[in-house]
């Protein structure tokens, strides 16, 4: 007995004592099936395009990407989010090149679709920034303003061509006011009942985006501030949930990741349906450079990001290291 009599009474360390009795107690654990591919297909390419702030990340060409689809389902990812970079020279003011049925995105999700059909779940990002000439989410007005109810007439076309195309959950990204109710309408009248929605609800103005407007060659002037969400604002994230909830969405989503757990966590606490996160591209470029750089021990970290998203109460993760985490979550059970 020491002085301190049976201090200390409790011993949390015991559950740390070997790796098969911390495998045992963990309370959270990703699974591979988690996981969501997003993935970018260019238009008139050969060779497949790295992105040079993602490092490992490229724009693929409808071959490499058909390839890339096959490998996420060999290693147990649970879908593919697919991003369209058509031609330079095909972006407009209205964003055209995104309701074509032949657009590069449509052309890819009919490839993506005929190859790996149901093995996993395909989805399709469902916006206009990708395709616009200024580079914003909707169509403007005169004096440059995002219009909401014009963009909306754009979107419900675009799911129409999106959900003929193969996918088989659209992901609005474009932050409209009521876009999740008149989307789901367009699909319903058009037949496609069963193809779901996956409202990006709570989509913050955010500087982590940066790499990935390379990605995609976005020519955006300015910024999205009148419709990406306000970071000092977690109760408008609850009244967007609200929204998107009563319009019909099928799974909801907080976007970016690290910086918004809390408002993850508030909404695996509230939502009915299944939550999703998006581990969004500069958070990717973050690990990238610091492991490059050899300051943090690059595995690891990403691990623990995505444990952190599942202990917040993620369902899903959108992670631009699907398949490669698929493999390690596997390795390491
Ligand atoms: C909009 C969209 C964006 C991202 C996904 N969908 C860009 C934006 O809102 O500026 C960002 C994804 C990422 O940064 O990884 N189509």
């Amino acid at each position: 007995m020491s002085t301190y009599g049976s201090f200390p009474a409790a011993r949390p360390r015991r559950l740390r004592t070997t790796a098969a009795m911390r495998r045992l107690v963990a309370e959270h654990r990703t699974q591979p099936a988690d996981l969501i591919l997003p993935a970018f297909v260019r238009e008139g390419i050969s060779e497949p395009v790295p992105v040079g702030t993602m490092p490992g990340v490229v724009q693929h060409t409808r071959d490499t990407l058909r390839k890339a689809a096959v490998e996420a389902v060999e290693a147990g990812v649970g879908g593919l989010m697919l991003f369209g970079v058509p031609d330079e020279a095909k972006k407009d003011a209205r964003g055209s090149a995104g309701t074509d049925p032949d657009g590069i995105l449509q052309v890819a999700l009919r490839d993506v679709r005929a190859e790996v059909g149901d093995e996993l779940v395909l989805m399709s990002d469902l916006c206009l920034d990708e395709y616009t000439d200024h580079g914003h989410c909707g169509v403007l007005t005169g004096d440059g303003r995002v219009d909401n109810d014009a963009t909306l007439e754009r979107y419900a076309e675009m799911a129409r061509v999106q959900a003929d195309a193969g996918a088989h959950v659209l992901g609005p990204s474009g932050m409209m006011d009521g876009q999740i109710a008149y989307v789901r309408a367009a699909l319903e009248e058009a037949g496609h009942t069963d193809v779901a929605m996956f409202a990006y609800t709570a989509k913050y103005s955010s500087a982590f985006y940066g790499p990935f407007r390379e990605a995609v060659g976005s020519s955006l002037q300015g910024d999205r501030k009148t419709y990406q969400q306000d970071p000092a604002n977690a109760r408008e994230a609850l009244r967007e949930l609200s929204l998107d909830l009563a319009e019909g969405a099928d799974m909801v989503m907080v976007k970016p990741g690290l910086p918004y757990l809390d408002i993850l966590r508030d909404f695996a606490e509230r939502a009915e349906v299944p939550v999703g996160v998006y581990q969004i591209s500069g958070e990717y470029a973050m690990v990238e450079a610091a492991a490059e750089k050899g300051w943090v021990d690059r595995e690891a970290a990403i691990l623990e990001t995505l444990t952190s998203f599942t202990r917040a109460g993620a369902n899903m993760i959108l992670t631009y290291w699907a398949t490669e985490a698929a493999g390690l979550l596997r390795a390491r059970r």
